[in-house]
């Protein structure tokens, strides 16, 4: 039987949104406030989503402690209270915008998972702005 289990968490980061092969002015009209060349902060939430079978020994698809510690381990030790576009070595070269951290993150963790396999990475960039990516091409 399919289950689905979710780990929910957060990390604060700075970036700026700028694409280098566009003028100031596209860059501007295109990422508005986002593009402040002196950077802005966001406080993320990051929704990791597992999907499996239950182990029948321990009842677990997966143990939380054991998918908190990987997503720490692998994704928020290096966001956290960092600036995304020059400090983390797995960003380099891309634009931090929510779609493409939420792709990062997924190459991040996709073999990471012991039991069951990674199903959706999920990043709130507010409240009201909500990227999710599944793997899929
Ligand atoms: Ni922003």
């Amino acid at each position: 039987m399919k289950v689905y289990i979710t780990r929910k968490t957060h990390f604060s980061a700075a970036h700026r949104l700028y694409n280098p092969e566009l003028s100031d002015e596209e860059n501007q009209a295109l990422y508005g406030l986002c593009n402040n060349p002196l950077y802005h902060g966001h406080n993320y939430v990051l929704e990791v989503t597992v999907c499996g079978d239950i182990d029948p020994v321990t009842g677990y698809l997966i143990d939380l402690k054991k998918l908190r510690d990987i997503i720490e381990e692998k994704i928020i030790k290096y966001v956290d209270h960092k600036n995304l576009n020059l400090e983390v070595e797995f960003l380099k070269g891309i634009i931090p915008t929510s779609e493409n951290l939420a792709v990062a993150f997924w190459k991040q963790l996709e073999k990471e998972i012991p039991n069951g396999k990674l199903y959706s990475i999920k990043i709130y960039e507010s409240e009201r702005n909500i990227v999710e990516f599944r793997g899929e091409e």
